[in-house]
């Protein structure tokens, strides 16, 4: 049994302090995800074994990093060690899950809407001899079922693409990892953390696939061997594409039925939680980070992704491409207000543009765009256009992120610690305070 302790509190990790960039990452994948997809569409495809099948000393579970020039093969001790996902189905047999449980009034939360996010939920007829649904989330979560394989990919002569042709997930592609990471760290329209199991006691959600992918903590590692096989993706284009596939999929689940299925109440995970949950004694509401035309006192969606790829087309497009994009997003904000058609029709209009944006995930980046991206951020956040928690939160990550696109980060630990500790928890945060402490860091690149 394990004990409460393992499942240590690292939770807003990010939010509490600098990440850890580890060296591993100048780089950096939804599968038959099979979870709740499979369980829906029934049983068929190749099985997923087991961690089990993975973890030998002989094959991912050797005790060190094998010398450059091989794969670590001790990627199964990281994501045992100092992994969460390791703990994510022990996370439901927490006191916290426990009562998560009884107040949605089920038995335990060892059921398919806790388990499709929280382990490898594949239907009986897809596990494996040594599969175990206690494994939480699991390698063969993010790198796909590995029946057919599992006994070729590490052949003399096998490559990365014959492997991903096996059904191998191609994880280091960043539109394919966002994908696979958005869907438990965001939703789909099949598992979604919606405010009743919010209003329960479960953890907001937030996602930066750069500061994520670190976080995990990565089990790879990039070196001349790693990029000979899945060649070189800088950070700056796993930030930008981690916001851009967040930005779609929060529109396409505006856009579902989960949006509506509360009836007169809408589904309020997605507009700005901590707009609601504040002391009414502490004001924050300014016009300048409502948005045009935004109302005080008028519930307003989330748009965190949204104001950072503005900040990206303000600093290296036109002027005109932020403002159009500014225009519909709170054209998007008002509609919130409003009714459900204007909701999806002005989520199509921002959908329409961020498809205009596909080419900017594979974009070379210079570092003179990467710093003009980073101080365009700061900017906003001190003309307070950022000041909804969500958004300085993005702010904050993104900065972090780009720094280490910049290989400058070192110099700048004081100026994160800074930072993060203006976000507050949330509750507490104090959004002048953000945008002052904003226009000082601002100074500092
Ligand atoms: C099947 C769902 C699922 C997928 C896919 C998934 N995660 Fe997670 N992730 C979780 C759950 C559940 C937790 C919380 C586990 C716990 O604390 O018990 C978590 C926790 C984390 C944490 C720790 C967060 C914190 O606050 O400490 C990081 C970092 C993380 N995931 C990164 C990623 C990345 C990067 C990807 C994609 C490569 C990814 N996750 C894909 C479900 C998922
Ligand atoms: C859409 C996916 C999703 C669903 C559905 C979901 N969770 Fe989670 N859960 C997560 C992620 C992701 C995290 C990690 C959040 C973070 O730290 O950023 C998490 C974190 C948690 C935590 C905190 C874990 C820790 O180590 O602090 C608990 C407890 C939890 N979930 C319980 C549940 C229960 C109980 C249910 C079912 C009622 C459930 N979850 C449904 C994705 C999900
Ligand atoms: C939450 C998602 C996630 C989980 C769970 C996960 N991985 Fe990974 N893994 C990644 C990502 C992201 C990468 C980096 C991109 C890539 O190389 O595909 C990666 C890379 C790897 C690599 C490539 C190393 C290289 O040099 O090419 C191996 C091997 C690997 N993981 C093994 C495992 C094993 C074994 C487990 C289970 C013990 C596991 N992974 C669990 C996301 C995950
Ligand atoms: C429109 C306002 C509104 C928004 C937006 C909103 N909530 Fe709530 N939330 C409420 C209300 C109303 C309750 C019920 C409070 C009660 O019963 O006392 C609640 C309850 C909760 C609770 C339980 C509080 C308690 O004391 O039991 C949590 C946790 C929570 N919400 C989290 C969130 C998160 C996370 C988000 C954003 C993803 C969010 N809420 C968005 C209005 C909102």
């Amino acid at each position: 049994m394990l004990d409460e302790h393992h499942f240590r509190p690292r939770r807003i990790l990010a939010a509490h302090g600098p990440v850890r960039w580890a060296g591993a990452l100048a780089v950096i994948a939804v599968l038959a995800h099979a979870a709740s997809v499979t369980a829906q569409t029934g049983p068929s495809g190749p099985k997923h074994l087991g961690v089990a099948s993975c973890a030998s000393s002989v094959c991912h579970g050797k005790s060190t990093a094998q010398p450059p020039g091989h794969v670590p093969l001790n990627e199964y001790r990281t994501w045992f060690n100092d992994d969460r996902h390791a703990q994510a189905y022990h996370a439901l047999e927490s006191a916290q899950s426990r009562q998560i449980a009884a107040k949605l009034g089920l038995p335990n939360a060892m059921q398919d809407i806790c388990l499709n996010c929280h382990s490898d939920n594949v239907p009986k007829p897809l596990q494996g001899a040594k599969f175990q649904i206690r494994d939480g989330v699991s390698c063969e979560v993010c790198h796909g079922a590995s029946e057919k394989w599992i006994e070729t990919h590490a052949q003399k002569g096998a490559t990365h693409g014959a492997n991903v042709a096996q059904g191998l997930y191609p994880s280091e592609q960043p539109t394919k990892r966002a994908e696979l990471c958005l869907s438990c760290h965001l939703g789909t329209r099949d598992r979604f953390a919606t405010h009743e199991i919010m209003g329960a006691g479960h953890p907001r959600l937030f996602f930066e696939l750069g500061t994520f992918t670190v976080d995990q903590p990565a089990h790879f590692k990039v070196t001349d061997y790693y990029l000979s096989r899945k060649g070189k993706i800088d950070t700056m284009n796993l930030w930008v594409t981690g916001q851009i596939e967040d930005a779609e999929r929060y529109l396409t689940l505006v856009q579902s039925p989960l949006f509506t299925a509360g009836g007169i109440v809408p589904e309020l995970t997605f507009y700005d939680c901590n707009a609601c949950h504040h002391p009414k004694e502490k004001m924050r509401w300014s016009a300048a980070h409502a948005g045009a035309g935004v109302k005080p006192g008028t519930l307003r969606l989330q748009k965190q992704a949204f104001v950072m790829l503005q900040a990206m087309l303000d600093a290296l497009a036109t002027p005109d491409a932020a403002a159009q994009l500014n225009g519909a997003t709170d054209a998007l904000v008002r509609a919130g207000g409003s009714d459900v058609p204007s909701v999806r029709a002005a989520s199509q209009r921002v959908l329409d543009q961020l498809h205009g944006l596909d080419g900017w995930t594979k974009r070379v980046y210079s570092s003179s765009d990467i710093g003009k991206v980073r101080k365009t951020l700061l900017r906003y956040a001190a003309e307070d256009k950022a000041s909804d928690y969500s958004t300085a939160e993005q702010v904050v990550l993104g900065v972090q992120t780009l720094s280490y696109a910049l290989n400058d980060s070192a110099g700048h630990q004081d100026t994160f610690k800074a930072l993060f500790a203006s976000l507050g928890t949330g509750a507490d945060f104090n959004a002048a305070q953000f945008a002052e402490t904003a226009k000082h860091a601002g100074t500092q690149f």
